[in-house]
């Protein structure tokens, strides 16, 4: 666990590179791990900031939250801890929802905003319903059962043996706390469909073609809502985009920050 100056507890993270900083927030129910490869090649010409979400992975030792806001305020105290001012968030799914949380609690302290396979709505009362479900069956057979069920959908039929082996490891280690705590917080995660508008800053809204779970047609109406999105769909990968045509979505993220 890394401690502040003053002793306070914070979020597990990586830091690579140097130049403008890219903050990367992993997806459900995943760590900074996921990002290996777009860390490794960004890092090359900007700063990237890698955190482990409060619970997960390496923050595992850190109370799990159940509301994204928190979330996104843990992300707000990293860039304190790092003296960094401003930054680029890239967040995937769980982690699109807490930059676009993050865009509405800190939004000076945002350069530029990577939206990927995510959504700006909030869950509909079925999706609200399969929540609790979910819930119920990581409290009675644990975080693997939940992640099997989730696999079809977090990947594409195309994804390689290696991708599919790398989620397995991931997912299956992550606490029951943290699984439980983000379901209820993505539960419960308020609409940002109306902040979309106001969110005058260098966008890209990303997503796989064959995205099950955030399909194509919710990146159209993101990228339609913000003044100055591109929208990048990457072909014939699922959910998890950026493991499944690693070059081609650090590719869109590299065309979001070349500007800056
Ligand atoms: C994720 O990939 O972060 C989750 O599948 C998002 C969600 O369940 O809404």
């Amino acid at each position: 666990m890394r401690t502040d100056s003053e002793g306070r507890e914070h979020l597990h993270y990586t830091d690579d590179g140097a130049g403008d900083v890219v903050l990367f927030l992993h997806a459900f129910p995943l760590d900074g791990r996921m990002w290996d490869v777009q860390k490794r090649e960004l890092a090359r010409n900007a700063r990237v900031v890698v955190p482990d979400l409060a619970g997960f992975g390496r923050s595992m030792g850190l109370t799990a939250r159940n509301s994204l806001d928190e979330h996104a305020d843990d992300v707000a105290g990293l860039l304190d801890a790092l003296a960094i001012e401003r930054a680029s968030l890239v967040g995937l799914s769980m982690g699109g929802y807490i930059a676009l949380a993050f865009a509405r609690r800190h939004p000076k302290r945002l350069a530029a905003l990577a939206l990927a396979d995510t959504r700006a709505a909030p869950d509909t009362p079925e999706g609200k319903v399969g929540r609790d479900q979910n819930i119920a069956l990581v409290e009675r057979e644990g975080v693997s059962s939940l992640l099997e069920r989730m696999l079809p959908k977090l990947l594409s039929n195309g994804a390689s043996d290696d991708v599919r082996s790398l989620v397995r490891a991931l997912g299956s280690s992550q606490s029951p706390d943290a699984v439980k705590g983000a379901l209820a917080a993505m539960r419960d995660r308020s609409d940002s469909t109306p902040l979309l508008g106001q969110l005058d800053l260098p966008a890209a809204v990303i997503v796989g073609e064959a995205d099950a779970i955030c399909p194509p047609d919710e990146a159209r109406a993101m990228k339609a809502a913000l003044p100055r999105a591109t929208l990048e769909i990457i072909p014939g990968a699922g959910h998890l985009a950026n493991l499944e045509a690693p070059a081609a979505f650090t590719g869109a993220v590299r065309r979001l920050l070349a500007p800056l």
